[in-house]
């Protein structure tokens, strides 16, 4: 451990950067018991020097001007908390080549550049640090690339968009609208900068790919992985799935069978008995089933100021005893090396499905849609279709159907059957329900 402590440099000082200073600023008696020596922040870099901050920074000097950080040979450890992809990919680059190591929160960047920032770090012999970048506080990424590491990991799944996670049970338990649980995950600084890539799937599909990096040790281009998000998901079947017992939830899931790696985001209706129906809010949840340990579920925030500042200060910690550049040296994410199982973007399951169909309310309509179901094998569980209101008469209504398990293939092929019916009046919905815990 360097007895002079570390010279830190940060770039960021939003909702992750204004927990970073705080946690490294207003704990000095429990820092100084961990042994690390001095953390001094020396350096803020930000894209508006002139910006009223939520914290002090103390005697560093705020600046737009990256170079002051780069060129500085007095600062060890740069923590980079701006996100998004340029100038974040440039300018991890040039600070692992002038001989900093870095602690981030961004997995954007390393879910599209992860491969070439590792290289660049392992030819300059410095360490990247990014447990923040996936599902906040809960410390999953060392779990799964130390202490599970005997293991060889069957299936990594659940709940790492906090921002979708808070929309969901905002509009399920408050009955908020979609844009306006949407603003509340902004204000609340859960969301990333371009809030689309939380709600279309894209940030839990790039958790996902470094997850599966992690568990599988497999190569996987985030881009391929199949996935849906929460913004085309109508508050309608939010209640309808209530209705029934479930609750829906954004779900990340890598599966290895039969040798091969399916991996998707997709919202699902989860049973209200199930563990992940009880993850609320800005939790996440990551379930990891190893072949020695079993089932292992963790959960926490997953999102937020100080959650992700403790990740990110951990890193720094981390690097501050030595143990970061150790673990970094020792994983072999990203390398040239032999990989994990295949992966297969359309591997097609079996599940249980909810379907809703907006139909016209006149006789023979159910018999029509049920045998265009039957005629693909799919059984159905159970159907709800409530009464037209009497001053609506010729309004198209909703008929919902639960089906017994069914596969993936199918169902879809009955939809595109059923939306032809000139019964059907809007194109259908489909959604997957989560297989009950083993
Ligand atoms: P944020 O609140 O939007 O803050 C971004 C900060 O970066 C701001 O201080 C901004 O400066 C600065 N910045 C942006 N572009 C810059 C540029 N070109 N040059 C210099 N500074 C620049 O973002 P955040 O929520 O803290 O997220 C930061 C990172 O952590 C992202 O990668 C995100 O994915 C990740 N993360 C966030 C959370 C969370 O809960 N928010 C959780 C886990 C991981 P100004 O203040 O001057 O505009
Ligand atoms: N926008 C992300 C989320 C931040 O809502 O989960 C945490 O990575």
């Amino acid at each position: 451990m360097p007895a002079t402590g570390l010279r830190l440099a940060m770039i960021g000082l939003g909702t992750v950067g204004t927990g970073v200073v705080k946690l490294l600023t207003q704990r000095p008696e429990h820092l100084r018991a961990l042994g690390v020596g001095p953390l001094h922040l020396k350096t803020v870099v930000v894209r508006d020097s002139g910006k009223v901050r939520a914290v002090d920074v103390g005697s560093a000097r705020v600046t737009t001007d990256f170079d002051l950080v780069v060129n500085d040979p007095e600062i060890d450890v740069v923590i980079e908390v701006m996100g998004g992809i340029e100038p974040a990919r440039t300018r991890i680059a040039a600070l692992l080549r002038a001989g900093k190591h870095v602690v981030t929160a961004n997995k954007a960047v390393l879910a599209e550049h992860g491969r070439e920032l590792f290289e660049i770090a392992r030819q300059a012999d410095r360490a990247i640090v990014f447990e923040a970048s996936v599902a906040g506080g809960i410390p999953i990424l060392a779990a799964l690339a130390e202490t599970l590491s005997v293991n060889r990991i069957q299936r990594v799944s659940g709940i790492v968009n906090g921002t979708c996670n808070y929309i969901l049970t905002a509009m399920h338990e408050r009955g908020l609208g979609y844009a306006e649980a949407l603003l509340q995950a902004q204000h609340l600084g859960f969301a990333e900068a371009d809030p689309t890539l939380d709600v279309n799937g894209s940030d839990a599909a790039q958790k996902l790919a470094i997850l599966a990096r992690l568990a599988f040790q497999s190569r996987v281009d985030w881009r391929s992985i199949r996935r849906l998000g929460i913004d085309e998901l109508h508050s309608m079947d939010i209640q309808f799935a209530a209705e029934l017992g479930y609750v829906i939830k954004l779900l990340a899931e890598g599966e290895v069978a039969g040798g091969r790696l399916s991996l998707q985001v997709t919202p699902k209706l989860v049973h209200k008995s199930h563990p992940l129906a009880q993850i609320r809010g800005e939790y996440n949840a990551v379930r990891v089933e190893g072949d020695a340990v079993g089932d292992l579920l963790f959960s926490g925030k997953g999102a937020g100021e100080l959650p992700t500042a403790s990740s990110v200060v951990a890193g720094v910690l981390d690097l501050a005893t030595g143990r970061g550049q150790q673990t970094f040296r020792a994983l072999r994410l990203w390398e040239e090396s032999p990989a994990g199982p295949a992966f297969e973007p359309g591997l097609h399951a079996k599940s249980r499905f909810y379907l809703r169909f907006t139909i016209s309310d006149k006789p023979g309509t159910l018999a029509r849609i049920t045998s265009i179901l039957g005629e693909h094998g799919i059984s159905i569980a159970s159907v709800i279709q409530h009464e037209t209101p009497e001053n609506e008469p010729g309004q198209p209504v909703p008929l919902i159907i639960m089906t017994h398990e069914a596969e993936d293939e199918r169902v879809r092929q009955s939809l595109v059957e059923a939306d032809r019916l000139e019964i059907v009046r809007a194109p259908s919905v489909c959604l997957p329900v989560a297989a009950h815990e083993r």
